[in-house]
């Protein structure tokens, strides 16, 4: 292939990476039902999925409550399937959404019908300014160089509103996956300061997620691995590389994903906070 070619086929190789359906989110959707896909915030529900669920709207509630007088306008930063954006436009704000992921793009689309668009926010090019960006468990995704300049290129002179989990204990949070999921919270004060960045209101939520970390953990320990597990068995007989092939990728991604959702390990680790910032303006 001569260079030209290769470099082509690099760069759109490139860019097909960028938007890419996550299929953790897509199964949290499609097979559990869930209109969230965030931690929500729990009260004294059950500890199950219809209890999720209620815990998961009192959360966006909680969000729309915390929109200041005055916005309008509102930019969804990965809105999941667009049911905090539905809320939203159900309460008069103007709504669009944002995510690179072509799945949420789909659902998001057949159940809002708002204007989506179809890319990481690092690229995110908007053709005017926006008075509000709400980050719903997305901020953590979004790689933190470039996070507050994109910020401000959205929504100069706006707000953020934003909700996430940020590592607080970075000695304890050694090598593992746990450390890897969610930013720092020191280094993200840092780089909001230096940015301009007014922090106006914050809350500490973290006792009030850890139920669905609990649930997860439990899931995990009581189906997906003895699925894993029997699958693997029947497997081993008749097609033990197609048997190896699985243990190993599949499971690596939910011992991965156990110790994310690890709710001592959480608790210990991270703070789950929601927070208002003014952005600045140049
Ligand atoms: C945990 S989900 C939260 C979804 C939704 N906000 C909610 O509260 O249900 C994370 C979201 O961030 C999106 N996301 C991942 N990487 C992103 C990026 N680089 N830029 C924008 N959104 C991103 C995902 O596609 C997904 O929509």
């Amino acid at each position: 292939m001569a260079g030209g070619s290769k470099r082509m086929f690099g760069l759109l190789g490139k860019k097909r990476r960028r938007v890419k359906t996550n299929t953790m989110l897509r199964f949290l959707h499609e097979v559990l039902e869930l209109e969230h896909l965030h931690y929500g915030l729990w009260e004294d529900e059950e500890r199950n999925i219809a209890g999720l669920a209620r815990a998961q709207q009192r959360y966006a509630d909680e969000l729309v409550s915390w929109i200041p007088e005055g916005v309008h306008s509102i930019v969804d930063v990965g809105a999941g399937v667009g049911t905090t954006s539905r809320l939203l436009t159900e309460r008069g704000y103007s709504v669009e959404g944002l995510s690179p992921d072509p799945y949420q793009r789909d659902v998001f689309t057949r159940r809002t019908g708002l204007p989506f668009h179809l890319t990481r926010f690092q690229e995110f090019r908007p053709e005017r300014p926006y008075d509000l960006i709400l980050m719903s468990e997305s901020a953590q995704y979004i790689w933190l160089d470039s996070y507050f300049p994109c910020v401000q290129r959205v929504a100069p002179g706006g707000h953020l509103l934003l909700a996430d989990y940020f590592i607080v204990d970075g000695d304890c949070a050694g090598k593992g996956p746990a450390a890897k999921s969610g930013h720092r919270l020191e280094e993200f004060d840092r780089k909001a300061g230096d940015s301009g960045f007014e922090l106006i209101r914050e809350t500490d939520i973290t006792e009030a997620t850890l139920p669905t970390l609990e649930l997860a953990s439990k899931w995990i320990k009581n189906y997906v691995e003895p699925s894993l597990s029997i699958l693997g068995d029947s497997l081993d007989g008749r097609y033990p590389r197609v048997a190896r092939l699985v243990s190993k990728k599949v499971g690596a991604e939910f011992e991965k994903n156990r110790e994310i959702v690890d709710p001592e390990l959480f608790r210990k680790l991270k703070r789950y906070l929601i927070r208002l910032y003014r952005v600045p303006k140049h």
